[in-house]
């Protein structure tokens, strides 16, 4: 049995959805553990490409048992269409379940992110304007729906008409337009009806799978530079990325997890605002942009592209106590003839860090320190044994590696679930 949790470790986007589409050919369950329909994990395979928002990216492997988690907002709507285009695909959806437990996603939460963003002025976040934040405060201030809340109506009911008090009046002050609560509970039961056979306690299911020595992957949205307690804050999402989170938000004990794979770009990327040291604002970054197709998977947005960054990396190995590393998109840098890797970041006053992580109103002021590596300017996108890969490759991996002091376990250099090859 293995409890792996794969968690992004930058800034979001290193290839999660296709790494776990990799590895849930041996998988019995998938767990998505946080976030919501802020995610975009694109996986591409003999069922097409499909960018996946809230649906646990080991949903093509018909044996696996996929899990939304407790630790997610869910918004209903975007699940049903989510499930409408997978099953357009021939996608069984058999094994898809949701946890009573998961927080509901109502379409105030929505209307809300639009009008908080728009209240920062200047001062945004570049939020997915998914609903997340507002939704995730409800539920810590103890003021969410759950899922499981569509099961039992009149509870359902009680807990809008006390949530839609606030809730409207924030809006209001907001300049927004108040929502009907008959028509939301409306939704609601429209909602029971189509989603209500897949909402279950889903902890004996995990309980089982644990005691029964079951394969489990436990699926992380976003990166540890948007955690919400350890990224660039407050230009971080509203939950926890992290791998210490993966045993709460899917609903396992902690100890069981004995495996922590760190997804991770071969450069930097991220979509939103605050700091990013490595950005590129020239032509490197405009072509690791074209090469690598960076545009948003959920919003469409260009990202920002730039070196990697290694200060980052053994922060985020750190904090995730990772075993191990998959190293994404090693293919986008094959033209590239030289490669700079970020080792460190100069502070105002002249001091370079290179183990910690500083603060976000200092990281906003640092220069990275480079070194530079020669490209090996020969494709990488058909090879598929570490020995197939040019000698000058293989070098720029073992840096991000020991800069991480983590092993590498998987390297992928296409899109393609045969592009990745296990090290
Ligand atoms: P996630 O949110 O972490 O799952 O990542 P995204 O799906 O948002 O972004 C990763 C993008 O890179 C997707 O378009 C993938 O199809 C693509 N991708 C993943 N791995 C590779 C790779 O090794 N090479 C190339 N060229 N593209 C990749
Ligand atoms: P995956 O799972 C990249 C970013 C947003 C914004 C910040 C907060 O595909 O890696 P939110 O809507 O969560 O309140 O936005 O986080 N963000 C992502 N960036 N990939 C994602 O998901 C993201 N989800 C949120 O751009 O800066
Ligand atoms: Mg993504």
């Amino acid at each position: 049995m293995t409890v792996t949790a794969v968690v992004g470790a930058q800034w979001g986007d290193e290839g999660k959805g296709r790494v776990i589409d990799y590895l849930a050919q041996e998988a019995d369950v998938v767990i998505r553990f946080q976030g919501g329909d802020n995610a975009g994990h694109t996986v591409i395979n003999e069922y097409g490409k499909h960018a996946l928002h809230l649906i646990p990216s080991g949903i093509f492997n018909p044996r696996t048992q996929n899990i939304i988690g407790s630790g997610c907002v869910v918004n209903p709507q975007s699940l049903l269409n989510e499930m409408e285009s997978l099953k357009a695909a021939g996608v069984d959806l058999g094994n898809l379940w949701v946890s009573t437990r998961a927080q509901m996603l109502m379409p105030y939460h929505r209307e809300l992110d639009v009008l908080e963003e728009a209240a920062r002025g200047k001062d945004t976040i570049g939020t997915t304007k998914r609903g997340i934040g507002p939704a995730y405060a409800d539920k810590a201030a103890r003021a969410g729906l759950r899922m499981g809340d569509l099961l039992q109506p009149e509870w359902l009911e009680t807990r809008l008409d006390n949530a839609l008090r606030t809730v409207n009046r924030k809006i209001e002050i907001l300049g927004g337009q108040p929502l009907n609560g008959e028509e939301l509970y409306a939704l609601c039961m429209e909602y029971r009806e189509k989603l209500g056979d897949r909402i279950i306690d889903t902890l004996p299911m995990t309980r089982r799978a644990i005691e029964q020595k079951k394969h489990i992957l436990l699926e992380g949205q976003l990166g540890v530079m948007r955690d919400l307690d350890w990224g660039i804050y407050p230009y971080v999402t509203s939950s926890n990325p992290t791998a210490s989170y993966a045993a709460s938000g899917a609903g396992l004990p902690a100890r069981t997890i004995d495996r922590v794979i760190g997804v991770v770009k071969a450069y930097s990327t991220a979509v939103g605002d605050g700091p990013f040291p490595t950005e590129l604002h020239d032509a490197d970054g405009e072509k690791l942009r074209e090469i690598g197709g960076e545009f948003g998977a959920t919003t469409g947005r260009p990202r920002r592209c730039g070196w990697f960054d290694g200060v980052a990396i053994g922060y985020a190995a750190w904090l995730n106590g990772m075993t191990g590393l998959a190293i994404t998109k090693l293919d986008v840098l094959d033209s590239f003839e030289i490669i700079k890797i970020c080792i460190g970041y100069k502070l105002p006053d002249g001091a370079i860090v290179t183990d910690s992580m500083p603060d976000t109103p200092v990281l906003m002021h640092v220069t990275p320190v480079y070194e530079v590596w020669d490209g090996w300017l020969t494709p990488t996108s058909d090879c598929r044994h570490w020995d197939d890969l040019p000698k000058e490759a293989r070098a720029y991996l073992h840096r991000i590696s020991e800069l991480a002091g983590i092993k590498i376990d998987y390297v992928s250099v296409g899109p393609e679930r045969d592009q990745m090859f296990a090290v």
